[in-house]
């Protein structure tokens, strides 16, 4: 099946998808990221996620390469070429191109926008089964990781040494022992009241869409969900842990640093809050019109 991707207002053979030297997002990681899942050839919250594309755009004075509804249209006509029935669209908006210089350029070149799409993997039925590692990093992020920008460095490399324990990801820790988030996911927890904790949303982590979804499905289903900081320590003591994201959906987490977290396998609630999220991927939104 061909692939394409979308440069800048052309859809062009994947193997052939370029960019300029100096486009700021490749100088500079001048530039923003959304990753959204397809269901059904469905965009899964594609309103939220290009609500927080709006926010992580105007928090760097990067104006929107063209209109919501084209860009929309432009997603839709990628998927479509593609065949993409499950998986995800990538989304990249930078600065623009314009010779080497840190500050905003004064010619105002036109944002950049690629996109690419990927089939979805085959489920892991190991890893759902026995749940995932995760191990503990240094948060060691700039101050504004609400912004989806493309400058992953210090998620990269916790990324790296989670893969090279055997983990799946590594959560980070502020300085203060408090987890933020994970390189690529929001962290949560199950205490031993049954309640749901995940950090508060500030600078300090993304908004992840899956973690707004899931703590709307839990709330639903009359489980508690409390916004504030915790700790490794409260981690280890925990009845059970799990991640959220857009491609790994609900993802229970079975053992921190090596060691156990309850009982070492995926607990009710986590496994209950997967399928949950599994129906509401399902389930076009009431205002779908398309
Ligand atoms: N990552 N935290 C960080 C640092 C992230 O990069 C992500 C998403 C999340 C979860 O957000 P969401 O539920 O909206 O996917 C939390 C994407 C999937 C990525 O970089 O590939």
């Amino acid at each position: 099946m061909p692939r394409d991707a979308y440069v800048n207002g052309r859809y062009v053979p994947h193997a052939q998808a370029q960019v300029h030297v100096e486009d700021r997002g490749y100088q500079f990681a001048d530039a923003v990221y959304e990753v959204i899942a397809v269901h059904g050839g469905r965009l899964v919250d594609e309103e939220p996620h290009l609500d927080r594309l709006d926010h992580s755009l105007s928090s760097l004075a990067i104006a929107w390469p063209m209109s919501r509804a084209a860009l929309k249209l432009a997603m839709r006509e990628l998927i479509r070429r593609n065949g993409v029935e499950r998986g995800i669209i990538y989304l990249q908006i930078s600065r623009g191109v314009a010779p080497r210089d840190h500050a905003f350029p004064k010619s105002k070149p036109r944002p950049a926008l690629v996109m690419t799409t990927r089939h979805a993997r085959r489920p892991n039925a190991a890893l759902l089964e026995k749940g995932a590692a995760a191990i503990t990093v240094p948060d060691i992020r700039w101050q504004r990781c609400d912004i989806k920008s493309v400058s992953l460095l210090p998620n990269i490399l916790g990324k790296q040494k989670a893969v090279e324990s055997g983990a799946y990801e590594a959560w980070q820790v502020a300085p203060d022992g408090t987890v933020t988030e994970g390189t690529s996911t929001n962290a949560w927890i199950v205490t031993e009241e049954g309640e749901l904790v995940t950090r508060h949303l500030d600078h300090a982590i993304l908004s992840g869409i899956t973690r707004q979804a899931v703590k709307r499905i839990a709330a639903e289903g009359q489980i508690k969900v409390v916004e504030r900081p915790f700790t490794v320590a409260e981690v280890h003591e925990a009845r059970e842990a799990f991640l959220t994201s857009t491609t790994s959906f609900v993802l229970p987490i079975t053992s921190l640093d090596g060691d156990k977290i309850g009982d070492g396998k995926p607990g009710p609630i986590s496994r209950r809050l997967r399928e949950w999220y599994l129906d509401h991927m399902d389930s076009p939104p009431s205002d779908a019109a398309a």
